[in-house]
């Protein structure tokens, strides 16, 4: 096969693994952070969060393995690396960005502290907690957004920043 139908077949994979860890990260905070804070019981909200992002988590680290290796072949096979001293490749500094911010959540700082910290804080302060791991999540989710806005436009000839 040609080097240019592995550049494609990368981009593909790379477009699968953003729809299965963005999609997932905004269902957790449109729906599922949502949902939860209107459970009464913080004993059991706490507890089905931990349940269910504790799965997402685990589709979240094997997504974000596939899309930082697809991303980094496609730039390996175009030789474009001299983007990162481009301004206008900014949506390739917003998606190298995000994924190395999910990239140290989900592989050093959960397991290391993030989860226990997460548990003591909520089971003290159940609102509080809830409140401020909503409001992480919008922020990424937003970012994550912007760079699939930016990522689309700008691989298919739209300049914002010349
Ligand atoms: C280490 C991290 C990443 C690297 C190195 C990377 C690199 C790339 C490269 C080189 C392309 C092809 C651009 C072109 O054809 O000119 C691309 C496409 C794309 N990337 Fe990433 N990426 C990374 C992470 C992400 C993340 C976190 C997202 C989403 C938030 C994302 C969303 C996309 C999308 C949607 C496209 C398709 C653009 C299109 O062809 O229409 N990438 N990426």
């Amino acid at each position: 096969m040609e080097n240019y139908n592995y550049f494609v077949l990368a981009r593909a994979i790379h477009v699968i693994g953003v729809v299965l860890w963005i999609g997932g990260v905004a269902f957790v905070t449109t729906v599922l952070i949502t949902a939860l804070r209107q459970v009464a019981d913080p004993e059991s909200r706490l507890e089905l969060f931990e349940q269910l992002e504790g799965r997402f988590a685990f589709q979240a680290r094997i997504t974000t393995v596939i899309t930082g290796l697809s991303g980094f072949y496609m730039l390996e096979a175009m030789n474009a690396w001299e983007r990162y001293q481009q301004p206008q490749f900014w949506w390739l500094h917003l998606m190298t960005f995000i994924w190395i911010i999910f990239t140290l959540v989900l592989f050093v700082l959960e397991p290391l502290f993030l989860h226990r910290w997460f548990h003591e804080r909520a089971s003290r302060d159940s609102d509080r907690a809830f409140t401020l791991v909503h409001r992480m999540h919008r922020v990424l989710l937003t970012l994550s957004l912007l760079a699939v806005f930016g990522a689309v436009t700008g691989a298919h000839g739209l300049r914002l920043i010349q």
